[in-house]
């Protein structure tokens, strides 16, 4: 690897991005759980440089906290009323005193690139000794970039905007990827020269090549192994071509670790994200954040997991979870819904359409059907009937439900909180538990059952309900007749 220790890093942050229509800047627009001009910082700081300044101006304050997050010892730079990526590279070359000789140019809005690429074109510059060094790339369909323009020698000769581009020049395929290296001193005299009297009236960085060459500078080139890695984010399309291209090496990377995706097209894996062995994600799912995946779990189809921890051989399926927990050999799903502090223990199983925040569930404890459970603290080996809802708002305060080990509860029980249910206790079908329910207790709060014979046909006379109901009660009455003659 090359020596980078005294390079300097200008990370060039501070253009509009018209193009985005957003309110949002285009460097703060998110791929794979960073923003554009994070995944640039990353990279950058992968080479350990000395220096880094970003320079800012349009949002500059959300602009400027984004760089304090994630790259803290930067310098952040102003630029002026000055438009152009020369004149941001001149104030941050300013702000870069007593610079090393090699300055690393890079763009916020081309996030794809890697260390290895950077490590190369700082290679090819001190190599070659040259004033100069451009990343460039041959793309099918060139537009929107600069042009490189060769000479009859083969030598770049300057790069030309599209915008300023003739019909001859456009249809040159080898584009600016907008990174560079330049020699410091040559940048800053050559800057000082470029001028704005172009079709956008900006301070070209790009002319700098082209005045070099005038003067018989060397200017290198080196051509991005992998057109895709140059991609440069200018609006929407390019923004999800982005996305996609990084999904499909953070896929490959864990493929490789040994995790099995079976649809790298649907399954959307955050950088920040960690898998173990022998994962499964089945399509349609998205690993978001913070997540960790343990060795053998198995999650999907259709899930997304933003922030949680999922332990070993654990199975999530259909499930919508944030910040939650989920212990080893656990099963989630299908359709569940866990909200932020859900924790799952080992072998637990939160089941169809249930719905969990901000509550333990023990080892072994089971949440399998239909329920709501908040604000709840859960023992080990419970299983609650399907239904379970806990009512955890009294309409000014949120309370707690403890619930004990082994107690299993009827279905359909509410339980007004704050409650709590002793080890071991049970619950009838339809309970409403608004007291505490002591260990070993089986608590009922339902009113026996009364039956009022002939209810609807004195009640109901002449409807359908009337008609089926006589019949079947005539229909009883001859059989219980015929019984009592067979007895
Ligand atoms: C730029 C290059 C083009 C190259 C392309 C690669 C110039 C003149 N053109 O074009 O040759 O093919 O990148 O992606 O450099 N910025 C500032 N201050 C400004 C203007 C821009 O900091 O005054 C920043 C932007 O935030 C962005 C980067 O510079 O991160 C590039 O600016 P952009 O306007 O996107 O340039 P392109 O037209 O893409
Ligand atoms: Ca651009």
């Amino acid at each position: 690897m090359t020596d980078t220790t005294s390079l300097c890093v200008i990370v060039l942050a501070a253009g509009q991005g018209t193009r985005m229509k957003s309110a949002v800047p285009k460097v703060l627009h998110r791929i794979g759980g960073r923003s554009l001009l994070g995944h640039v910082l990353h990279t950058s700081a992968t080479l350990d440089p000395r220096l880094t300044a970003v320079v800012v101006r349009h949002e500059r304050d959300l602009v400027a906290a984004e760089v304090s997050d994630l790259a803290p010892r930067a310098l952040v730079v102003d630029q002026d009323e000055v438009p152009g990526t020369g004149r941001a590279v001149e104030l941050g070359l300013d702000a870069l005193e007593g610079a090393g000789d090699d300055i690393l140019v890079l763009s916020g809005d081309v996030p794809l690139l890697d260390t290895d690429i950077l490590h190369e074109l700082v290679r090819a510059h001190r190599e070659r000794a040259a004033a100069a060094t451009l990343l460039t790339a041959v793309l099918d369909d060139p537009s929107g970039y600069g042009r490189v323009i060769r000479s009859d020698d083969d030598n770049v000769a300057r790069i030309v905007e599209q915008k300023d581009a003739s019909p001859d020049e456009l249809s040159v395929r080898e584009v600016n990827a907008g990174v560079y290296v330049f020699s410091a001193p040559h940048l800053r005299e050559e800057l000082a020269r470029v001028g704005t009297a172009n079709a956008q009236g900006e301070k070209y960085l790009t002319d700098v090549v082209g005045l070099l060459r005038e003067r018989g500078y060397r200017v290198a080139a080196v051509s991005a192994p992998n057109a895709a890695a140059a991609l440069g984010v200018n609006d929407r399309v390019q923004l999800s071509e982005a996305a996609r291209t990084l999904n499909a090496r953070t896929v490959e990377h864990w493929q490789r670790e040994g995790v099995t995706v079976l649809d790298p097209a649907t399954t959307w894996i955050d950088v920040t994200a960690t898998l173990a062995r022998d994962v499964t994600l089945l399509p349609n799912t998205h690993v978001l954040r913070a997540t960790a995946v343990g060795e053998g779990a198995t999650v999907g189809p259709d899930t997304t997991l933003v922030d949680c921890e999922v332990g070993a051989g654990a199975t999530v399926t259909r499930t919508d979870a944030t910040l939650a927990v989920i212990g080893p050999r656990a099963t989630v799903g299908p359709f569940a819904y866990l909200r932020p502090n859900a924790r799952l223990g080992e072998g637990g199983k939160i089941g169809t359409f249930v719905e969990v925040k901000n509550s333990d569930i023990g080892a072994r404890s089971k949440v399998p059907h239909l329920s709501y459970i908040g604000d709840t603290t859960i023992g080990t080996g419970v299983n609650l009937g399907a239904g379970a809802i806990t009512a955890n708002y009294d309409d000014l305060a949120k309370h707690r439900t403890d619930i004990g080990d082994e107690v299993h509860t009827g279905s359909h029980n509410v339980f007004v909180a704050p409650v709590r249910i002793g080890d071991g206790a049970k619950t009838g079908a339809g309970a409403v538990i608004r007291k505490d329910v002591p260990a070993g207790a089986l608590a009922l709060s339902v009113a026996p059952q009364r039956n009022v014979e002939g209810w609807v046909e004195t009640n109901r006379p002449g409807t359908a309900a009337a008609e089926v109901a006589a019949r079947a009660r005539s229909a009883q009455k001859a059989d219980d007749g015929a019984q009592d003659q067979d007895g």
